[in-house]
């Protein structure tokens, strides 16, 4: 296997990478037997097309924002009573995530070793600082970066530039750790040394792109930074 590059810092997709989406689901299950998973999934891609729908026609609005017009896109299409008290619910879960549980150790491995670990994320300032404080993760991230600034979604390119920008550092020496294929696919593009943490165990994006590392768990950050 080749050796690994030697990034300085890593910068840190927020949904499904650092928070785990998961525990949506189980409340989506509760509420609607049978369907909580496929209603899970295609809220997950509707906020995400929303993204890229508003970035692409110059239309931002925050990210909460999407991810209600998301679930309530995916309510419909799966024809499911969707009522005020529910969306809240849901909304209200999608707000308080919990961090995969390897995620607080190599926090603080990073810590340990020096290693500056930052945010890039999507999500709006406000939805992040509540993820980041329920995480009990304020201590160990540094910065929480938000595309929200720049009124566009990754994987616009001056998303990722806003990263390199305020770290002070180059692309290639910041690992940018993304669960999510077509995120770390982007960062890639973008110049970055990139991990996919592929805990869904899916193909690879089939665009001719490879991430520098493909992983499992956020452990494998670890692997770039050898403690000395
Ligand atoms: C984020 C979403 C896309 O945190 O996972 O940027």
């Amino acid at each position: 296997m080749e050796a690994l590059p030697r990034p300085r810092a890593v910068l840190f997709d927020a949904y499904g990478t650092l928070f785990d989406v998961y525990s949506v689901g189980l409340l989506a299950e509760q509420l609607f037997p049978g369907q909580g998973e496929r209603l899970a999934l295609l809220w997950r891609d509707k906020q995400i097309e929303y993204t890229r729908l508003v970035s692409m026609s110059g239309r931002y609005r925050p990210f909460w924002e999407l991810t209600r017009a998301g679930l309530r896109f995916a309510a419909q299409r799966l024809a499911l009573p969707l009522d005020a008290a529910a969306e809240d619910r849901l909304m209200n879960q999608y707000r308080h995530l919990s961090a995969f549980p390897e995620n607080r150790e190599v926090l603080q491995a990073l810590q340990r070793r020096g290693v500056r670990a930052g945010i890039l994320s999507n999500g709006d300032p406000e939805m992040l600082a509540v993820a980041v404080k329920s995480a009990g993760f304020a201590e160990l991230i540094d910065p929480v970066l938000s595309v929200h600034e720049l009124r566009r979604y990754k994987t616009d390119p001056a998303c990722y530039r806003l990263g390199a920008q305020a770290l002070g550092l180059p692309e290639r020496d910041i690992l940018f750790v993304s669960s999510n294929g077509w995120d770390a696919i982007g960062a890639t593009w973008a110049g970055f040394t990139t991990l996919w943490v592929n805990r869904a165990k899916l193909p690879l994006e089939q665009l001719d792109t490879h991430p520098t590392r493909i992983g499992t768990s956020l452990r494998d950050v670890l692997d770039f930074f050898p403690s000395a």
